[in-house]
């Protein structure tokens, strides 16, 4: 039965292609003369970060600046241009290619892949994690480079469109903490590396080795607030850059991690001075010093988390997500007070609520209002962790 109606439909195919085919063309000719859409953006940016340096009150008002003539514009949302550019372009990318995998399990993906890759923060550290725009941990990773069970994604190089939006990406991570993406320098011993990211979590993240003897494995050592001779050393003796991960093009296991110490996660900012130790020879490493603000979390935080909201999240939220207090916390601080985060606004009540950063949340409004549970209690977790 089926045979018969390929064959009679065979004809009517054809001729559907060939109109399909025709009104395809006709459509290229034609949108040749729409105008470009995004080359205006910049202004904007550039206007909100000006006014957010205004937003402290204990600095005095540059005298440089003239004086509005009309009131300033509605606070808005702290600028972060490469967390904008992410949520604006990188995400939908993100959701329409990767989503088969990278989705929740009760969606039954093939494959499933961590949701992480949503994530900004930890998409961020994975992209500075590198030497550049086209060389770096998430590209890597997306084009099979590193392991990827998902396979490449980008086979027709960095150039197809979900790797570009990436590439684009890093250009827009340009704030006060992100390293430049120029590659390290090598001192005249081979030696080089970078310290790539400092989390809100305190997780600092590197690589440093010896392109002369790249068997080598290097010696870290991490001071703060001052650099070495002058700031607080933070390890006793010089922690082994010898971690599977980036490693800047040097063959081998180069990477490094190294948690700052809790007494240091003090929700204050500091920085942290990083130098490859080669045999007592220190070597600055590029992106150092690096400044951060990080934050642990507090007794009676981690106690209301496991004692009262957690079981609420087990009860409404666990057909589509097996949460932990780690995953959780750092959802509590994306983004940071430091960064603009606050009790009411931040992913982890946002998502629940309905939305973060114009993303939505596939589970939609589970809250209704911020002031109901478990929104409620999300609050109160926050307070009890940063206040
Ligand atoms: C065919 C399924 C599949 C597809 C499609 C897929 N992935 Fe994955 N991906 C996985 C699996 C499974 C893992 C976890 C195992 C691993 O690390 O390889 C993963 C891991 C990752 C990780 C590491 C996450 C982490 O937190 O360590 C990144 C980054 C990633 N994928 C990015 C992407 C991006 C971006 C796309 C879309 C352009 C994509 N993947 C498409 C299956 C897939
Ligand atoms: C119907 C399924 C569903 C339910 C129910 C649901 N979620 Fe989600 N949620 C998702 C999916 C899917 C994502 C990932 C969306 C994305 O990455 O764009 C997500 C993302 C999130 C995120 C962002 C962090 C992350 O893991 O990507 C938070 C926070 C979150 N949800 C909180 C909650 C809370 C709290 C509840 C329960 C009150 C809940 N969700 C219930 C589907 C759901």
């Amino acid at each position: 039965m089926s045979t018969g109606n390929n064959g009679n439909s065979d004809p009517f195919k054809i001729i559907f292609v060939l109109i399909f085919l025709s009104m395809t063309l006709g459509a290229f000719t034609h949108c040749v003369i729409e105008p470009p859409k995004s080359a205006t953006k910049k202004n904007s940016r550039s206007t909100s970060s000006i006014e957010n340096t205004n937003t402290n009150t204990n600095v005095p008002t540059p005298t440089v600046t003239p004086m509005p003539t009309v009131p300033p514009a509605p606070t808005t949302p702290i600028g972060n241009p490469g967390q904008d550019f992410f949520n604006s372009t990188v995400l939908p990318n993100f959701q329409n290619n990767c989503m088969v995998c990278h989705a929740a399990l009760a969606a039954n993906p093939p494959l499933p892949g961590p949701l992480e890759i949503y994530n900004y923060n930890e998409m961020r550290q994975k992209l500075l994690n590198g030497s550049n725009a086209t060389d770096n941990e998430l590209i890597r990773k997306m084009q099979g480079i590193l392991g990827h069970a998902g396979g490449n994604r980008c086979p027709g190089g960095t150039t197809d469109t979900v790797c570009q939006v990436v590439v684009d990406w890093y250009a827009q991570e340009q704030g006060p903490t992100a390293p430049t993406p120029t590659p390290p320098p090598v001192n005249v011993n081979g030696v080089t590396g970078m310290i790539s990211v400092v989390s809100s979590t305190g997780k600092a993240t590197g690589y440093t080795g010896d392109t002369f003897v790249p068997t080598k494995t290097l010696g870290v050592s991490f001071y703060l607030d001052g650099p070495s001779g002058a700031g607080i050393l933070l390890n006793n003796s010089p922690i082994q850059a010898n971690l599977a991960g980036f490693n800047g093009g040097i063959a081998g296991a180069h990477a490094f991690t190294f948690y700052v110490p809790i007494l240091y996660r003090d929700g204050v900012s500091h920085t942290l001075y990083v130098y490859a130790d080669d045999n007592g020879i220190e070597t600055e490493l590029q992106g150092s010093p690096y400044t951060f603000t990080a934050y642990t979390s507090t007794i009676e935080g981690f106690n209301y988390y496991n004692g009262t909201v957690k079981p609420l999240l087990d009860n409404r939220c666990s057909g589509c997500h097996a949460f932990s207090y780690d995953q959780n916390f750092s959802s509590l601080l994306t983004p940071s007070p430091a960064n603009g985060g606050s009790m009411t606004n931040n992913e982890m009540i946002n998502m629940p609520s309905g939305s973060n950063m114009g993303r939505n949340h596939p589970g939609g409004n589970l809250c209704g209002s911020k002031d109901n549970s478990p929104c409620v209690e999300i609050q109160m977790w926050w307070d009890l962790e940063f206040n």
